[in-house]
């Protein structure tokens, strides 16, 4: 029988660049006090948000995903032109039809690369960072644009201050190319399928709604384990890691697993949340961004990164900053 013939593939891939975007309008606990029975301390205290970004009009899915992915590209020197898979993970879309990722390529300038939507939640990010460093490694692209992107405001039912404090706007984005040396570790990835109705927009309605405990007792109990088994296959330990970059739903959550995994007092640990919000599948791009801007971390750095979310679903990945 005839052999069918395989690229050469890349021995490993890496984060070549970040872009981040955020939308110009901050909201303020205080704010959303005036319209919703809410308050900043509680706020503050049960989830560690201070403020988050909301949207303008002119501020769409794409217009955002645009924006990080440019800058994204920007930052890792290459061209648009050197980019032939863009990947767009998201979970509120304005319609079904079409996928956002074509487009938001089109906008760019990235001359026709495969490209499509992923929506896996707020682990959407890391989930399409593993599936583009495979796909490079497997020669299926050369260079990725990789692009977390949301419009949560679309989805939130102002009426629900449970939801309605927590989640935001915003897009994060990497370029992943070819590595001499591995610079994205094996990602451990998974679902909890039976939770499917955790986090969902319930038939009929247009915003979502969460069972909150559920999912905190989920994030709490469950997903240490997923963080310790991508720090093996990595082959590193907690002593390595320069930085934990984990999804930003509560600051108790990230603060409890950081405790949780013996992180070294050096460890940066990514609280974007404060200002960010839950941006879902932009949150761990935007809070690898916003450390790097600071000087928080640096390039070189090792970073262990989680995102979990709708589905419910999680993926996390060590690897190192550009
Ligand atoms: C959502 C979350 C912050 C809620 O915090 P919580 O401590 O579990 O709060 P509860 O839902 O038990 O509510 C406690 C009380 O606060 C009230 N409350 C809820 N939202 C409030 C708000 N915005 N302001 C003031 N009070 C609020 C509730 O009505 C409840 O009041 P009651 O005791 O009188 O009934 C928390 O459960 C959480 O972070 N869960 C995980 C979310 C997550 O990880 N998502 C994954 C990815 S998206």
């Amino acid at each position: 029988m005839t052999s069918i013939q395989l690229p050469p593939g890349a021995p490993g891939a890496r984060i070549l660049g970040l872009g981040a975007y955020r939308p110009r309008r901050r909201v303020t606990n205080d704010e959303l006090a005036q319209t919703m029975d809410t308050n900043d301390v509680w706020v503050q205290s049960r989830v560690g948000i201070a403020e988050r970004r909301w949207a303008s009009e002119d501020e769409t899915l794409v217009e955002m995903s645009v924006a990080a992915g440019g800058k994204a590209i920007a930052s890792s020197g290459l061209d648009a032109a050197d980019i032939d898979l863009v990947l767009l993970a998201t979970t509120s879309p304005p319609e079904a039809i079409p996928g956002l990722a074509p487009r938001v390529a089109h906008q760019i300038g990235i001359p026709r690369p495969g490209a499509f939507d992923i929506n896996a939640g707020c682990a959407g990010w890391c989930y399409a960072v593993s599936a583009a460093a495979d796909a490079i490694r497997a020669g299926s692209a050369r260079n990725a644009l990789v692009i977390g992107g949301e419009r949560l405001t679309d989805y939130t039912n102002l009426d629900d201050r449970a939801t309605a404090v927590i989640f935001a706007d915003g897009a994060g984005a990497a370029v992943v190319g070819p590595s001499d040396v591995p610079r994205i570790g094996p990602v451990v990835w998974g679902s909890d399928g039976d939770l499917h109705e955790a986090i969902a927009v319930p038939p009929g309605e247009k915003g979502m709604s969460m069972a909150g405990q559920a999912v905190y007792r989920w994030a709490t109990t469950k997903l240490t384990d997923t963080l310790v088994e991508a720090m093996r296959r990595a082959g590193v330990g907690p002593d390595d890691i320069d930085v934990f970059a984990p999804h930003q739903a509560n600051l108790r959550i990230i603060e409890l697993m950081a405790k949780r995994l013996k992180l070294p007092e050096r460890t940066v640990i990514a609280r974007d949340i404060v200002r960010s919000g839950n941006t879902s599948a932009a949150s761990v791009p935007l809070a690898l961004s916003a450390l790097l801007e600071s000087g928080e971390a640096k390039s070189g750095d090792l970073a262990l990164l989680l995102g979990y979310g709708a589905g419910l679903t999680f993926a996390g990945q060590v690897v190192v900053l550009p």
